[in-house]
């Protein structure tokens, strides 16, 4: 069953889509395992959130495991007195989360019953992050069963950047800094490899007329070395913990093809990758042969050495070094890619 997923996950999880209608899993938050329904969210059906905030549903993305709601509030449900109110009570109850009381606001669900307690696992991990290069998790909410993780509303990912290519390689890899000193921090804090670094799971907004870049998506974090507080989950199975297999084939480092152990060096690899697609605007592959073949083999680094060849030696070097084959070669943390980031 194991392999199975990891077959659907590696070719869904590809792309993300925008489709009219969504059928999602219902399910309680007390009874995560049974008892699901099938719900249908359609395009502008309204959602009220914590009996107050109505708010209308104006996309549905679809990700490799999840489905994503961008919602906007409708103005006539704005209730300030009200909200008032319960903000102080919630401070007086010590309750941990930002209240969700924004104009838009992004929600994050399940596609399938199977998938519910990934989707509790990834919230558990993602609870414990704070960083301005990391989307924050405001609040998970149940509105009559759907259990919605809330998060800011972006402009959309990186990977819509790289497809109307406005922005030039050096804006985008100064922008990538605070994203990748927040992977630093984690790594340092917590050990936790993100094991999914590809341009749909870095989120955008332009603030000050300053492009931001933040890190999503700890769907298939390996927390196995993980020190986090707080971190329960009921999926304590070693595979599960590392989610070895799980990943998105042209940034998966080649260990990870045979090894359920992922460490820094897999996300520095699958950083290097994404480097790669920033700078030249394709990823370092022959379009003639199977990926996983040229990923095992090592044969992609050849062109991505020939592809690189104009670029400034300093970061033609760091990427190479960053995608290298053996992992012997590649950088041991962030130190030398967030300085050539950051003098961008
Ligand atoms: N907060 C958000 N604002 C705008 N778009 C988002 C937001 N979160 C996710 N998305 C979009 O939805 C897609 C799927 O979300 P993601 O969390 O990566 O789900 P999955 O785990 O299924 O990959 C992302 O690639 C991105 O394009
Ligand atoms: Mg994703």
């Amino acid at each position: 069953m194991f392999c199975g997923i990891f077959i659907s996950s590696v070719f869904l999880k590809f792309c993300s889509q925008r489709v009219a209608r969504l059928n999602i899993a219902l399910g309680s938050a007390k009874n995560i395992n049974n008892n699901f329904v099938w719900i249908t969210v359609v395009l502008r059906e309204r959602l009220t959130i914590d009996h107050f905030y109505t708010y209308e549903v104006t996309e549905l993305l679809e990700g490799g495991m999840g489905y994503v709601l961008l919602l906007s509030l409708i103005d006539s449900a704005r209730k300030p007195d009200l909200m008032e109110s319960i903000l102080q009570r919630s401070s007086e109850l010590k309750v941990r989360f930002r209240y969700p009381y924004r104009s838009l606001l992004a929600a994050k669900t399940v596609k399938e019953q199977r998938a519910m307690s990934l989707f509790a696992r990834e919230c558990n991990i993602w609870l414990e992050f704070e960083h301005p290069g990391i989307v924050p998790l405001l609040k998970i909410v149940d509105v009559s069963g759907l259990i919605l993780a809330l998060m800011p509303q972006y402009s959309g990912s990186l990977r819509d950047l790289l497809l109307q290519p406005k922005v030039s390689y050096r804006n985008l890899l100064k922008a990538l800094a605070e994203p990748v000193a927040a992977l630093a921090e984690i790594y340092k804090r917590y050990k936790v490899v993100h094991q999914d670094i590809k341009p749909e799971n870095f989120l955008y907004e332009r603030k000050d007329g300053r492009l931001k870049l933040l890190l999503s998506d700890w769907g298939i974090a390996n927390v196995q070395a993980a020190q986090l507080p707080n971190f329960k989950s009921e999926l304590s199975q070693f595979a599960l913990n590392t989610m070895g297999g799980f990943g998105t084939f042209p940034y998966m480092a080649p260990e990870r093809f045979y090894s359920y152990i992922s460490d820094i060096k897999a996300d520095i690899f699958s950083l290097g990758i994404m480097m790669m697609e920033i700078v030249t605007g394709t990823q370092p592959y022959y379009t003639d042969q199977p990926l996983e073949q040229q990923i095992i083999s090592g044969s992609y680094y050849e062109k991505a050495e020939s592809m690189l060849l104009h670029i400034p030696q300093q970061l033609s070097g760091l990427i190479l070094s960053m995608i290298h084959p053996s992992v012997r070669n590649r950088p041991g943390n962030y130190k030398g890619i967030l300085k050539l980031l950051q003098y961008f």
